[in-house]
Protein backbone atom coordinates (compact mmCIF):
# COMPACT_ATOMS: atom_id res chain seq x y z
CA UNK A 1 0.00 0.00 0.00
CA UNK A 2 1.12 3.70 -0.33
CA UNK A 3 2.52 4.80 2.73
CA UNK A 4 0.73 8.53 2.44
CA UNK A 5 -2.14 6.71 2.65
CA UNK A 6 -1.33 5.96 6.59
CA UNK A 7 -1.96 8.73 8.62
CA UNK A 8 0.79 10.70 10.03
CA UNK A 9 3.05 8.08 7.97
CA UNK A 10 4.54 11.11 5.84
CA UNK A 11 7.76 13.23 7.18
CA UNK A 12 9.16 15.83 5.57
CA UNK A 13 12.54 13.89 4.51
CA UNK A 14 15.12 16.61 5.34
CA UNK A 15 15.57 19.31 7.99
CA UNK A 16 15.01 22.46 7.27
CA UNK A 17 11.84 21.14 4.75
CA UNK A 18 9.06 22.21 6.48
CA UNK A 19 10.68 25.81 7.01
CA UNK A 20 10.95 26.15 3.34
CA UNK A 21 8.12 24.64 2.78
CA UNK A 22 6.25 27.04 4.88
CA UNK A 23 7.92 29.89 3.80
CA UNK A 24 7.21 29.05 -0.31
CA UNK A 25 3.26 29.23 0.81
CA UNK A 26 3.99 32.31 2.90
CA UNK A 27 5.75 34.30 -0.46
CA UNK A 28 3.88 34.95 -2.93
CA UNK A 29 1.88 37.29 -4.98
CA UNK A 30 0.51 38.31 -1.59
CA UNK A 31 4.45 39.86 -0.97
CA UNK A 32 5.21 40.81 -4.20
CA UNK A 33 1.87 42.28 -5.71
CA UNK A 34 -0.37 43.20 -3.15
CA UNK A 35 2.39 44.20 -0.09
CA UNK A 36 3.88 47.07 -1.59
CA UNK A 37 0.86 48.75 -3.58
CA UNK A 38 -0.79 48.34 -0.32
CA UNK A 39 2.19 50.01 1.34
CA UNK A 40 2.36 52.87 -1.11
CA UNK A 41 -1.29 53.24 -0.55
CA UNK A 42 -0.88 53.90 3.17
CA UNK A 43 1.72 55.66 3.52
CA UNK A 44 4.71 53.87 3.51
CA UNK A 45 6.58 53.52 6.35
CA UNK A 46 3.79 53.86 8.56
CA UNK A 47 1.98 51.11 7.61
CA UNK A 48 5.00 49.38 7.29
CA UNK A 49 5.02 49.55 11.21
CA UNK A 50 1.84 48.71 11.43
CA UNK A 51 2.37 45.40 9.46
CA UNK A 52 5.08 44.23 11.08
CA UNK A 53 3.50 44.79 15.17
CA UNK A 54 0.50 42.82 13.15
CA UNK A 55 2.44 39.80 12.04
CA UNK A 56 4.11 40.00 15.80
CA UNK A 57 0.67 40.71 17.80
CA UNK A 58 -1.57 38.07 15.30
CA UNK A 59 0.15 36.50 12.41
CA UNK A 60 2.78 34.57 14.33
CA UNK A 61 0.90 33.25 17.44
CA UNK A 62 -1.52 31.66 14.51
CA UNK A 63 0.95 30.43 13.08
CA UNK A 64 2.03 28.77 15.12
CA UNK A 65 -1.17 27.55 16.63
CA UNK A 66 -1.10 25.82 12.66
CA UNK A 67 1.55 24.50 13.51
CA UNK A 68 1.22 22.71 16.93
CA UNK A 69 -2.42 21.22 15.74
CA UNK A 70 -1.06 19.51 12.41
CA UNK A 71 1.78 18.10 15.01
CA UNK A 72 -0.50 16.98 17.31
CA UNK A 73 -2.80 15.59 15.07
CA UNK A 74 -0.43 14.22 12.07
CA UNK A 75 -2.98 14.16 9.18
CA UNK A 76 -5.17 16.56 7.18
CA UNK A 77 -6.76 19.52 8.95
CA UNK A 78 -9.92 17.66 8.50
CA UNK A 79 -9.27 15.29 10.07
CA UNK A 80 -6.63 16.34 12.79
CA UNK A 81 -9.37 18.50 13.90
CA UNK A 82 -11.74 15.66 14.22
CA UNK A 83 -9.24 13.66 16.73
CA UNK A 84 -8.37 16.75 18.11
CA UNK A 85 -11.42 17.33 19.21
CA UNK A 86 -12.75 13.92 20.70
CA UNK A 87 -8.75 13.80 22.55
CA UNK A 88 -9.77 17.48 24.52
CA UNK A 89 -13.46 16.47 24.93
CA UNK A 90 -15.03 19.17 22.30
CA UNK A 91 -17.85 19.31 20.31
CA UNK A 92 -17.56 17.94 16.48
CA UNK A 93 -18.02 21.40 15.75
CA UNK A 94 -14.22 22.41 15.28
CA UNK A 95 -14.15 20.33 12.59
CA UNK A 96 -15.31 22.88 10.86
CA UNK A 97 -11.76 24.74 10.28
CA UNK A 98 -11.14 22.09 8.71
CA UNK A 99 -14.02 22.02 5.85
CA UNK A 100 -13.97 25.85 5.72
CA UNK A 101 -10.03 25.76 5.35
CA UNK A 102 -10.54 23.07 2.24
CA UNK A 103 -13.37 25.74 0.73
CA UNK A 104 -11.14 28.74 1.59
CA UNK A 105 -7.72 27.15 -0.35
CA UNK A 106 -10.20 26.12 -3.61
CA UNK A 107 -11.69 29.42 -3.82
CA UNK A 108 -8.25 31.13 -3.31
CA UNK A 109 -6.39 29.29 -5.70
CA UNK A 110 -9.13 30.06 -8.01
CA UNK A 111 -8.62 34.10 -8.65
CA UNK A 112 -4.72 33.54 -7.67
CA UNK A 113 -3.86 30.84 -10.50
CA UNK A 114 -6.05 33.85 -12.75
CA UNK A 115 -3.53 36.73 -11.19
CA UNK A 116 -0.57 34.41 -11.77
CA UNK A 117 -1.28 33.75 -15.56
CA UNK A 118 -0.81 37.75 -15.65
CA UNK A 119 3.13 37.03 -13.96
CA UNK A 120 3.40 34.25 -16.43
CA UNK A 121 2.47 36.68 -19.72
CA UNK A 122 4.53 39.32 -18.08
CA UNK A 123 7.64 36.96 -17.94
CA UNK A 124 7.08 36.58 -21.43
CA UNK A 125 6.92 40.20 -22.42
CA UNK A 126 9.97 40.91 -20.03
CA UNK A 127 11.98 37.97 -21.92
CA UNK A 128 10.97 39.56 -25.48
CA UNK A 129 11.88 42.62 -24.06
CA UNK A 130 8.64 44.33 -25.06
CA UNK A 131 8.92 46.81 -22.31
CA UNK A 132 11.94 48.73 -24.17
CA UNK A 133 10.95 52.84 -24.15
CA UNK A 134 7.03 51.86 -22.74
CA UNK A 135 5.76 54.84 -22.10
CA UNK A 136 2.26 55.48 -18.73
CA UNK A 137 -0.23 54.92 -21.51
CA UNK A 138 1.79 52.24 -23.54
CA UNK A 139 1.79 50.07 -20.32
CA UNK A 140 -1.84 50.78 -19.07
CA UNK A 141 -2.82 49.27 -22.86
CA UNK A 142 -0.44 46.75 -22.30
CA UNK A 143 -2.37 45.10 -19.44
CA UNK A 144 -6.02 46.30 -20.56
CA UNK A 145 -5.37 44.53 -23.41
CA UNK A 146 -4.34 41.46 -21.44
CA UNK A 147 -7.19 41.52 -19.32
CA UNK A 148 -9.46 41.68 -22.20
CA UNK A 149 -8.23 38.56 -23.93
CA UNK A 150 -10.36 36.19 -22.60
CA UNK A 151 -8.91 32.84 -24.08
CA UNK A 152 -5.02 34.03 -23.08
CA UNK A 153 -6.45 34.78 -19.50
CA UNK A 154 -8.07 30.64 -19.74
CA UNK A 155 -5.11 29.61 -21.20
CA UNK A 156 -2.81 30.94 -18.97
CA UNK A 157 -4.78 29.87 -16.34
CA UNK A 158 -4.99 26.66 -16.94
CA UNK A 159 -1.00 26.46 -17.16
CA UNK A 160 -0.56 27.65 -13.91
CA UNK A 161 -3.10 24.90 -12.32
CA UNK A 162 -1.53 22.09 -14.15
CA UNK A 163 2.33 23.54 -12.72
CA UNK A 164 0.63 23.00 -9.08
CA UNK A 165 -1.36 19.87 -9.77
CA UNK A 166 1.99 18.54 -11.30
CA UNK A 167 3.88 19.12 -8.00
CA UNK A 168 1.06 17.98 -6.15
CA UNK A 169 0.50 14.73 -7.31
CA UNK A 170 3.66 13.58 -7.54
CA UNK A 171 3.53 13.54 -3.79
CA UNK A 172 5.02 14.90 -0.66
CA UNK A 173 8.34 14.00 -0.28
CA UNK A 174 8.95 13.72 -4.32
CA UNK A 175 6.70 16.64 -5.16
CA UNK A 176 6.30 19.23 -3.04
CA UNK A 177 9.51 18.85 -0.82
CA UNK A 178 12.05 18.39 -3.93
CA UNK A 179 10.32 21.16 -5.83
CA UNK A 180 10.42 23.51 -2.64
CA UNK A 181 14.27 22.57 -2.10
CA UNK A 182 14.99 24.46 -5.58
CA UNK A 183 12.54 26.77 -5.80
CA UNK A 184 13.04 28.76 -2.65
CA UNK A 185 17.14 29.03 -3.09
CA UNK A 186 16.48 30.42 -6.52
CA UNK A 187 13.87 32.67 -5.12
CA UNK A 188 15.97 34.24 -2.48
CA UNK A 189 18.83 34.43 -4.98
CA UNK A 190 16.81 36.22 -7.05
CA UNK A 191 15.51 38.69 -4.39
CA UNK A 192 19.39 39.31 -3.60
CA UNK A 193 19.95 39.55 -7.33
CA UNK A 194 17.02 42.09 -7.62
CA UNK A 195 17.61 44.00 -4.63
CA UNK A 196 21.35 44.63 -6.00
CA UNK A 197 20.35 46.30 -9.35
CA UNK A 198 17.80 48.10 -7.53
CA UNK A 199 21.28 49.39 -5.41
CA UNK A 200 23.23 50.64 -9.29
CA UNK A 201 19.99 51.68 -11.00
CA UNK A 202 17.30 52.67 -8.54
CA UNK A 203 16.86 55.42 -6.01
CA UNK A 204 17.72 53.27 -3.63
CA UNK A 205 18.18 55.74 -0.36
CA UNK A 206 15.15 57.63 -1.09
CA UNK A 207 13.13 54.13 -1.40
CA UNK A 208 14.59 53.17 2.10
CA UNK A 209 13.42 56.33 3.35
CA UNK A 210 9.98 56.07 1.76
CA UNK A 211 9.91 52.63 3.16
CA UNK A 212 11.34 52.83 6.88
CA UNK A 213 10.62 56.44 8.05
CA UNK A 214 6.93 57.84 9.45
CA UNK A 215 5.44 60.10 11.23
CA UNK A 216 3.41 59.10 13.59
CA UNK A 217 0.14 61.05 12.27
CA UNK A 218 0.46 58.59 9.22
CA UNK A 219 -0.97 56.03 10.93
CA UNK A 220 -4.56 55.45 10.84
CA UNK A 221 -7.22 53.45 12.04
CA UNK A 222 -7.81 51.92 8.45
CA UNK A 223 -4.45 51.37 7.63
CA UNK A 224 -3.78 49.31 10.80
CA UNK A 225 -6.79 47.65 9.84
CA UNK A 226 -5.85 46.43 5.98
CA UNK A 227 -2.31 45.25 7.92
CA UNK A 228 -4.03 42.83 10.13
CA UNK A 229 -5.41 41.82 7.38
CA UNK A 230 -2.68 41.42 5.38
CA UNK A 231 -1.07 39.31 8.18
CA UNK A 232 -3.30 36.51 7.91
CA UNK A 233 -2.86 36.21 3.61
CA UNK A 234 0.59 36.81 3.79
CA UNK A 235 1.45 34.36 6.30
CA UNK A 236 -0.87 31.79 4.78
CA UNK A 237 -2.65 31.27 8.02
CA UNK A 238 -6.44 30.49 9.03
CA UNK A 239 -7.23 28.05 6.61
CA UNK A 240 -4.97 25.07 7.42
CA UNK A 241 -2.26 24.95 5.35
CA UNK A 242 0.06 25.24 8.11
CA UNK A 243 -1.70 22.16 10.25
CA UNK A 244 -1.34 20.42 6.82
CA UNK A 245 2.20 21.06 6.31
CA UNK A 246 3.40 20.52 10.33
CA UNK A 247 1.59 16.98 10.09
CA UNK A 248 4.91 16.20 8.17
CA UNK A 249 7.03 17.44 10.17
CA UNK A 250 9.67 15.20 12.98
CA UNK A 251 9.10 14.90 16.55
CA UNK A 252 12.36 16.36 17.31
CA UNK A 253 12.21 19.87 15.64
CA UNK A 254 12.64 23.56 17.23
CA UNK A 255 8.91 24.98 16.93
CA UNK A 256 9.44 28.23 18.46
CA UNK A 257 12.05 29.08 16.00
CA UNK A 258 10.71 27.48 12.97
CA UNK A 259 7.88 29.50 13.04
CA UNK A 260 9.82 32.76 14.12
CA UNK A 261 12.42 31.60 10.92
CA UNK A 262 9.11 31.29 8.28
CA UNK A 263 7.63 35.03 9.28
CA UNK A 264 10.71 36.38 9.28
CA UNK A 265 11.58 35.51 5.98
CA UNK A 266 8.25 36.39 4.59
CA UNK A 267 8.79 39.43 6.13
CA UNK A 268 12.37 39.96 4.50
CA UNK A 269 11.04 39.29 0.83
CA UNK A 270 8.64 42.03 1.25
CA UNK A 271 10.16 44.25 2.36
CA UNK A 272 13.07 43.59 0.32
CA UNK A 273 11.12 43.71 -3.02
CA UNK A 274 9.15 46.32 -1.60
CA UNK A 275 12.49 48.47 -1.60
CA UNK A 276 13.21 47.61 -4.74
CA UNK A 277 9.98 48.11 -6.30
CA UNK A 278 10.17 52.04 -4.95
CA UNK A 279 13.74 52.07 -6.08
CA UNK A 280 12.89 51.57 -9.55
CA UNK A 281 9.63 53.34 -9.18
CA UNK A 282 11.44 56.42 -8.05
CA UNK A 283 14.51 56.58 -11.01
CA UNK A 284 11.08 56.88 -13.34
CA UNK A 285 10.11 60.29 -13.81
CA UNK A 286 6.09 60.84 -13.77
CA UNK A 287 5.18 58.05 -12.10
CA UNK A 288 4.16 57.37 -8.20
CA UNK A 289 4.74 54.19 -5.16
CA UNK A 290 0.51 55.22 -4.70
CA UNK A 291 -0.78 53.56 -8.03
CA UNK A 292 -2.72 50.76 -6.50
CA UNK A 293 -3.23 47.41 -8.12
CA UNK A 294 -1.49 48.35 -10.83
CA UNK A 295 1.78 48.98 -9.37
CA UNK A 296 3.01 45.55 -10.04
CA UNK A 297 1.90 45.45 -14.13
CA UNK A 298 1.80 48.74 -14.87
CA UNK A 299 4.17 51.13 -12.91
CA UNK A 300 7.08 48.52 -13.08
CA UNK A 301 7.22 47.61 -16.80
CA UNK A 302 7.64 51.94 -17.52
CA UNK A 303 10.40 51.51 -14.64
CA UNK A 304 11.94 48.30 -16.05
CA UNK A 305 12.04 49.34 -19.31
CA UNK A 306 13.65 52.51 -18.84
CA UNK A 307 16.42 51.44 -17.03
CA UNK A 308 19.91 49.54 -18.92
CA UNK A 309 19.45 46.51 -18.89
CA UNK A 310 16.26 46.24 -18.16
CA UNK A 311 15.08 43.34 -19.65
CA UNK A 312 17.44 41.21 -17.58
CA UNK A 313 16.11 42.80 -14.76
CA UNK A 314 12.38 42.29 -15.49
CA UNK A 315 13.17 38.64 -16.45
CA UNK A 316 14.46 37.99 -13.43
CA UNK A 317 11.98 39.95 -11.33
CA UNK A 318 8.73 38.10 -13.12
CA UNK A 319 10.64 34.43 -13.04
CA UNK A 320 10.94 35.51 -9.71
CA UNK A 321 7.45 36.21 -8.96
CA UNK A 322 6.19 32.75 -10.73
CA UNK A 323 8.80 31.02 -8.14
CA UNK A 324 6.92 32.51 -5.34
CA UNK A 325 3.36 31.90 -6.23
CA UNK A 326 3.91 28.53 -7.30
CA UNK A 327 5.06 27.70 -4.12
CA UNK A 328 2.27 29.52 -2.52
CA UNK A 329 -0.76 27.60 -5.09
CA UNK A 330 0.56 23.72 -4.02
CA UNK A 331 0.02 24.86 -0.49
CA UNK A 332 -3.37 26.03 -1.04
CA UNK A 333 -4.70 21.91 -1.87
CA UNK A 334 -2.28 20.59 0.12
CA UNK A 335 -5.00 20.22 2.59
CA UNK A 336 -7.67 18.87 0.56
CA UNK A 337 -5.51 16.36 -0.79
CA UNK A 338 -4.48 14.71 2.22
CA UNK A 339 -8.09 14.56 3.12
CA UNK A 340 -9.13 12.85 -0.25
CA UNK A 341 -6.16 10.44 0.64
CA UNK A 342 -6.33 9.75 4.05
CA UNK A 343 -9.98 9.06 3.78
CA UNK A 344 -11.18 8.05 0.91
CA UNK A 345 -7.42 5.99 0.12
CA UNK A 346 -7.71 8.06 -3.31
CA UNK A 347 -4.36 8.24 -5.36
CA UNK A 348 -2.73 11.47 -4.75
CA UNK A 349 -2.44 11.97 -8.58
CA UNK A 350 -6.37 11.30 -8.79
CA UNK A 351 -7.01 13.56 -5.78
CA UNK A 352 -4.83 16.15 -7.19
CA UNK A 353 -6.12 15.87 -9.98
CA UNK A 354 -9.74 16.43 -9.39
CA UNK A 355 -9.16 19.41 -6.66
CA UNK A 356 -6.97 21.07 -9.46
CA UNK A 357 -10.49 20.76 -11.83
CA UNK A 358 -12.34 21.96 -9.33
CA UNK A 359 -10.20 25.05 -8.50
CA UNK A 360 -9.91 25.47 -12.42
CA UNK A 361 -13.47 25.51 -12.68
CA UNK A 362 -14.28 28.11 -10.52
CA UNK A 363 -10.89 29.50 -11.69
CA UNK A 364 -12.97 30.45 -15.12
CA UNK A 365 -15.63 32.54 -13.63
CA UNK A 366 -12.16 34.51 -12.08
CA UNK A 367 -10.85 34.67 -15.38
CA UNK A 368 -13.86 36.02 -17.31
CA UNK A 369 -14.15 38.91 -14.37
CA UNK A 370 -12.27 41.06 -16.82
CA UNK A 371 -14.20 40.53 -20.01
CA UNK A 372 -17.44 38.70 -20.30
CA UNK A 373 -18.46 38.93 -17.21
CA UNK A 374 -16.79 42.16 -16.16
CA UNK A 375 -20.33 43.31 -15.73
CA UNK A 376 -21.90 40.07 -13.26
CA UNK A 377 -21.96 41.27 -10.10
CA UNK A 378 -21.80 38.22 -7.88
CA UNK A 379 -22.06 40.05 -4.50
CA UNK A 380 -22.97 43.61 -4.06
CA UNK A 381 -20.82 45.13 -6.59
CA UNK A 382 -18.14 42.85 -6.89
CA UNK A 383 -17.23 40.73 -9.71
CA UNK A 384 -16.72 36.87 -9.89
CA UNK A 385 -12.78 37.31 -9.20
CA UNK A 386 -13.42 39.73 -6.43
CA UNK A 387 -15.95 37.67 -4.53
CA UNK A 388 -13.79 35.02 -4.36
CA UNK A 389 -11.25 37.03 -3.30
CA UNK A 390 -13.48 38.77 -0.48
CA UNK A 391 -15.58 36.07 1.11
CA UNK A 392 -12.04 34.14 1.09
CA UNK A 393 -9.76 36.80 1.98
CA UNK A 394 -12.19 38.91 4.27
CA UNK A 395 -14.53 36.28 5.80
CA UNK A 396 -12.64 32.90 5.72
CA UNK A 397 -9.41 33.12 6.49
CA UNK A 398 -10.16 35.59 9.71
CA UNK A 399 -13.23 33.43 10.56
CA UNK A 400 -10.81 30.52 10.57
CA UNK A 401 -7.87 32.12 12.35
CA UNK A 402 -10.41 32.92 14.93
CA UNK A 403 -11.77 29.24 15.80
CA UNK A 404 -7.89 28.04 15.40
CA UNK A 405 -6.64 30.98 18.24
CA UNK A 406 -10.40 29.51 20.53
CA UNK A 407 -9.44 26.03 19.86
CA UNK A 408 -6.01 25.93 20.57
CA UNK A 409 -6.01 28.96 23.26
CA UNK A 410 -9.07 27.44 24.90
CA UNK A 411 -9.44 23.88 24.61
CA UNK A 412 -6.28 22.78 24.65
CA UNK A 413 -4.19 22.14 27.54
CA UNK A 414 -0.47 23.69 28.87
CA UNK A 415 0.33 19.97 29.26
CA UNK A 416 -0.47 19.34 25.53
CA UNK A 417 0.55 22.33 23.98
CA UNK A 418 4.11 21.62 26.32
CA UNK A 419 4.48 18.50 24.43
CA UNK A 420 4.01 19.70 21.20
CA UNK A 421 6.18 23.19 21.72
CA UNK A 422 9.88 22.65 23.05
CA UNK A 423 9.21 26.10 25.71
CA UNK A 424 6.88 24.10 28.08
CA UNK A 425 7.19 26.72 31.12
CA UNK A 426 8.77 29.52 29.39
CA UNK A 427 7.53 33.27 29.63
CA UNK A 428 6.75 32.88 25.89
CA UNK A 429 4.72 29.98 26.12
CA UNK A 430 2.39 31.90 28.47
CA UNK A 431 2.58 35.40 26.69
CA UNK A 432 1.53 33.34 23.51
CA UNK A 433 -1.01 31.66 25.67
CA UNK A 434 -3.14 35.02 26.47
CA UNK A 435 -2.22 36.14 22.88
CA UNK A 436 -4.51 33.50 21.70
CA UNK A 437 -6.92 33.50 24.29
CA UNK A 438 -7.74 36.94 24.10
CA UNK A 439 -5.72 39.46 22.37
CA UNK A 440 -5.82 37.93 18.48
CA UNK A 441 -9.45 37.00 18.95
CA UNK A 442 -10.48 40.50 19.46
CA UNK A 443 -7.87 41.56 17.10
CA UNK A 444 -9.81 39.18 14.51
CA UNK A 445 -13.22 40.10 15.45
CA UNK A 446 -12.78 44.09 14.60
CA UNK A 447 -11.21 43.12 11.43
CA UNK A 448 -14.35 41.05 10.39
CA UNK A 449 -16.42 43.55 11.28
CA UNK A 450 -14.87 46.47 9.86
CA UNK A 451 -14.43 44.02 6.48
CA UNK A 452 -18.08 43.38 6.24
CA UNK A 453 -19.33 46.85 7.55
CA UNK A 454 -19.59 48.02 4.00
CA UNK A 455 -21.38 45.09 2.60
CA UNK A 456 -24.22 45.40 5.58
CA UNK A 457 -24.12 49.05 4.24
CA UNK A 458 -25.08 47.96 0.91
CA UNK A 459 -27.36 45.35 1.81
CA UNK A 460 -29.35 47.39 4.74
CA UNK A 461 -29.04 50.89 2.91
CA UNK A 462 -27.38 53.16 5.16
N1 LIG B 1 0.62 33.62 1.47
C1 LIG B 1 0.47 33.63 0.06
C2 LIG B 1 0.83 35.02 -0.46
O1 LIG B 1 1.20 35.87 0.30
C3 LIG B 1 -0.91 33.21 -0.38
C4 LIG B 1 -1.34 31.94 0.24
C5 LIG B 1 -0.84 30.70 0.00
C6 LIG B 1 -2.28 31.79 1.26
N2 LIG B 1 -1.44 29.79 0.81
C7 LIG B 1 -2.32 30.43 1.59
C8 LIG B 1 -3.07 32.70 1.94
C9 LIG B 1 -3.15 29.97 2.58
C10 LIG B 1 -3.89 32.23 2.93
C11 LIG B 1 -3.95 30.89 3.27
O2 LIG B 1 0.75 35.27 -1.63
Amino acid sequence: MNQEHKLGAVTWAKRGSFILAATGSSVGLGNIWKFPYIAGQNGGGAFVLMYIGMVLLVGIPILLAELVLGRRGRASPINTMRALSRETHSSRFWTIIGWMGALCGLMILSFYSVAAGWVLAYFDHALRGDFRGLDGSGSLTLFANLLANRDLLLLLHTVFILMTVVVLALGVKKGLESAIRWMMPSLFALVIVLLVAAMIEGEFAQSLRYMFSFKLSDITWESALIAMGHSFFTLSVGMGAIIAYGAYTPRDMSVGRTVLAVAFLDTCVALGVGVAIFAFVFATPGISPSQGPGLMFVTLPVAFGGLPAGDVIASIFFGMVILAAWTSTISLLEPSIAYLTETFKMHRAASSALLGFIAWLLGVGAALSFNDWAHVEILWGKTFFDTMDFVASNILLPLGGLLIALFVGWRMSAQQLNQEVDLAGSRIMRIWRLLLRYLSPLAILIIFVYSILPVLQAVFGE
